[in-house]
């Protein structure tokens, strides 16, 4: 018999990735990295999802060549010999499992703070040195520190390709460095990377047509936004399906292959007058293939996660409704996979009853 969810395990087919299911586990910090390099228990933390169908893992974010660029000595580095060691077996493990993997390339900009990370003594860049709207706290970038985040993200994207990742992340969402040059809350500059919605995407624009010149044309480039930031839950980057739009028409020419639309809760309508939600428009507007993220399998979003909360296992019907309309192409689950490596197994046997709340034990350990 068919089932609806039988929707989540048809292959994904496009024109530079294959998958043998929709499900991505979505990107999570989980800092266990010590010195930066990702170790044997971080590549057997993704093996286990890949084995249990999980069809495409997004690493947690990692960080490019540059001091600042996170707050944590315990986030993975993607630049030296013994991190670069450390994601290549990670790759190995997954494809042994028969799983796919991108890493995802971070740079926490301002939203970093001071007096932290591998180098406490310099200070945190951004476009426009806030670290929300109206607490200015250094200068702006300079076009050499502009130029120079660019060439960072393209070298990482190389070595990733190198490694034999099957693709890569650019974590342009949540109010972070690429995210800080979308919203004018803390982009208020006046020269051609600031001030219209189509000049605040130029940082992220040359980001990915730099990495697009390193890993050739047939590797793909995923690209992750959200309208939501840290420093704002109710920031928007687009008002409109029109503004959203010239939002993403920008990263479509430069190269972009599939958009990760992040939301806290999947289900909510983006815009009056449709039931699309962000990823919906994404893929609608774009006709990029599109991830959709937040909440699924759990009735309650996971900002609260970082502040003890749980949540309680739920179903995914409104999901599997959206998936049947088209109206994304791909499904990321975040917490769900931390409580539940198995997940995908049971969604696909119909095991709901059987789902693990998630905890904020669940953090405590890389299981
Ligand atoms: C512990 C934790 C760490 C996270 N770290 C990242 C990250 O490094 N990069 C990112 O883009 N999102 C990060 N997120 C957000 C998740 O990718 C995802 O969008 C969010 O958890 C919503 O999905 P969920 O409701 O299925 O958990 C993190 C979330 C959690 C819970």
């Amino acid at each position: 018999m068919t089932k609806n969810s039988d929707l989540l395990f048809e292959p994904f087919i496009s024109e530079k990735l294959q998958l043998p299911n929709r499900i991505v586990m979505a990107p999570m910090t989980r800092s266990f990295s010590p010195g930066g390099i990702p170790g044997e228990d971080v590549a057997a933390y993704y093996r286990k999802r890949a084995e249990a169908e999980v069809g495409l893992i997004v690493t947690e974010g990692t960080t490019v060549d540059y001091d600042t660029a996170t707050n944590d000595i315990n986030v993975p580095e993607f630049v030296s010999d013994a991190a670069i060691a450390g994601w290549k077996r990670v790759v190995e493990e997954v494809h042994a499992a028969g799983g796919k993997i991108a890493p995802q390339l971070w740079h926490m900009g301002m939203a970093r703070g001071k007096e932290v990370g591998p180098a406490p003594e310099q200070a945190s860049i951004g476009p426009s040195g806030l670290v929300a709207p109206g607490k200015k706290v250094s200068d702006p970038m300079t076009m050499e520190q502009i130029e120079e985040v660019v060439a960072k993200f393209a070298n990482a994207a190389e070595k990733a390709k190198e490694i034999g990742f099957d693709a890569v992340e650019v974590h342009g969402a949540h109010g972070y460095l690429v995210d800080q040059f979308f919203w004018e809350g803390t982009n208020q500059r006046d020269d051609e990377y600031g001030g219209s919605l189509l000049k605040r995407t130029r940082f992220a624009v040359e980001i990915v047509k730099a990495i697009r010149a390193k890993v050739g044309n047939d590797f793909p480039i995923i690209f992750r936004f959200s309208q939501w930031k840290l420093q704002d839950y109710e920031a928007k980057l687009a008002n409109s399906s029109d503004e959203l739009a010239q939002f993403l028409a920008p990263l479509v020419d430069a190269g972009v292959d599939i958009f990760h639309a992040s939301t806290r809760r999947y289900w909510l309508p983006e815009f009056d007058g449709s039931p699309l939600n962000l990823a919906g428009w994404t893929q609608k507007i774009t006709g990029k293939p599109a991830i959709t993220v937040g909440c699924v399998g759990l009735d309650d979003e996971f900002i609260k996660a970082f502040s003890g909360g749980g949540a309680l296992a739920t179903n995914i019907d409104p999901l599997l409704e959206q998936l049947q309309r088209g109206d994304y192409d791909l499904v990321a689950v975040g917490r769900a996979l931390l409580s539940d490596p198995d997940w995908a197994v049971k969604v696909r046997e119909d095991r709901f009853s059987d789902m693990t709340p998630f905890t904020k034990e669940v953090l405590g350990s890389l299981n």
